[in-house]
């Protein structure tokens, strides 16, 4: 069975329940009782994993509310956004109260969402549901026309002393006895995010009865890794010349190699203007070309073309970054273009069972469960094995998560049946 994520088992059911941010749901309360939501829709906003939707969950259920929830994964056509509301708002009379939750209203403003805004202002206009928006940024740009309909409240990053707190909690409630110390470490890395201090304390206690300070240092360094990713590319793509670009690309503890896709990965991620990404991708098969050359003839001479043209490559992108580069993860076609056919098509074989046992898709099982799985087989074999088999995973294919190598031919085929 799939364990259950914590911050799922262990959210918060009452706005009571919600450590810190006391002014900001303070504020809530105040708008939802003094009637300011006729007004105006509430906009919750603030850094990831700080309880905004938890929140907006939590006060309606404390409130009565049935709650109408739009998240990010679903469609936010605005035919879908009237239909689904006006529906409701039918019933509101006759089966309680309703509320509307829109959540990561800055996420999913793409083409798909067509007329979502005005239908979400409709919603607000209309005067007979209170509406809660959620999203990272109330200034972002994209949703300039909600302003005037919304009452911002800001959350902020969480105490160091509430997230030990709710650290504490968990693992009274788990059973697991924990060094204080590793608990400030944990809430530490965390920057003020519940979510990812949870998640932090659920994979380094997995299969254990007791976490320390070491336990916590060997998933950090693990994290260091990924971090640095971010902070060489950010640097990379902010790099205003080109000894600069190559400083990024030089310094940073990934191999070369790797930070090469990233940058494939994340152009049209990181800039606005198509004729940049043209530019950028110009140069960048440029590189790819010396660099192939370089390897097929060992003339290894070639290599400063190609490291100087990937450095050039801020340069060629004029008109700059995105503003909000948020989107920036681990590509999944890296990982899948950096293995061999036969090894992607056993991980995606890998990733089925998997994601038909957690209710996932497989893209789902390859993003979410595959790298923690990887990790926990590292930290803790016993456990980590334990939990693949549970999951469907025979012997061969939790080997191959461990080593990368593929089984034998013959033991694959029957595997495959
Ligand atoms: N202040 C908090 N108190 C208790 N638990 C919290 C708090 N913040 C986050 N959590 C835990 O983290 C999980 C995720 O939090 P939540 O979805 O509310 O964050 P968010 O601020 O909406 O993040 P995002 O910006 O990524 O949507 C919750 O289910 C809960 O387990
Ligand atoms: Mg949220």
């Amino acid at each position: 069975m799939c364990p259950v994520p914590w911050t799922i088992k262990y959210a918060p059911k009452r706005l009571a329940e919600v450590y810190g941010n006391d002014k900001a749901k303070e504020e809530l309360k105040n708008w939802l009782l003094k009637g300011l939501w006729r007004e105006k829709a509430a906009f919750l906003y603030g850094p990831p994993g700080v309880g905004k939707t938890s929140a907006a969950i939590c006060i309606a259920r404390d409130f009565g509310f049935f709650l109408i929830e739009f998240s990010a994964s679903e469609s936010r056509d605005a035919e879908v956004i009237r239909k689904k509301i006006l529906d409701h708002v039918h019933d509101s009379t006759l089966f309680g109260k309703r509320m509307v939750l829109f959540d990561d209203v800055d996420i999913v403003f793409s083409k798909f969402d067509t007329g979502a805004l005005p239908a979400i202002i409709e919603v607000i206009k209309s005067k007979r549901v209170p509406v809660v928006l959620t999203a990272a940024n109330f200034y972002d740009p994209k949703l300039v026309p909600l302003r005037r309909y919304s009452y911002p409240i800001e959350f902020k990053r969480l105490s160091m002393r509430d997230i030990v707190r709710n650290l504490e909690r968990i693992c009274r409630l788990e059973g697991i006895e924990c060094d204080p110390m590793a608990l400030r470490e944990i809430a530490k890395r965390a920057y003020g995010d519940m979510r990812s201090a949870i998640n932090d304390l659920q994979f380094i206690a997995a299969g254990r009865r007791k976490v320390t300070v070491d336990d916590v240092k060997a998933l950090v360094a693990y994290r260091n890794r990924e971090l640095n990713i971010f902070e060489t590319l950010g640097r990379f793509f902010k790099a205003d010349s080109i000894p600069r670009a190559m400083a990024a690309l030089t310094n940073s503890m990934v191999e070369f190699d790797l930070l090469i896709k990233w940058v494939n990965e994340n152009v049209w991620r990181a800039l606005n203007d198509p004729s940049d990404i043209k530019n950028v991708y110009d140069v960048l098969s440029w590189a790819d070309i010396y660099g192939k050359r370089a390897n097929a003839t060992q003339a290894w001479h070639l290599m400063k073309y190609m490291m100087a043209l990937t450095a050039s490559v801020p340069l060629a992108a004029r008109k700059g970054l995105k503003s909000f580069v948020r989107g920036m993860t681990f590509p999944l076609s890296v990982k899948m273009a950096s293995l061999t056919k036969e090894k992607r098509d056993y991980l995606e074989n890998m990733c089925r069972k998997i994601a038909r046992k957690c209710h996932l898709s497989t893209k789902g099982a390859m993003r979410d469960i595959v790298p923690y799985l990887k990790i926990m087989l590292e930290a803790n074999p016993k456990y980590g094995r334990k939990v693949a088999r549970s999951l469907g995973l025979s012997s061969e294919e939790i080997n191959f998560l461990v080593t990368g190598r593929l089984p034998r031919e013959g033991s694959r085929r029957l595997e495959y049946r």
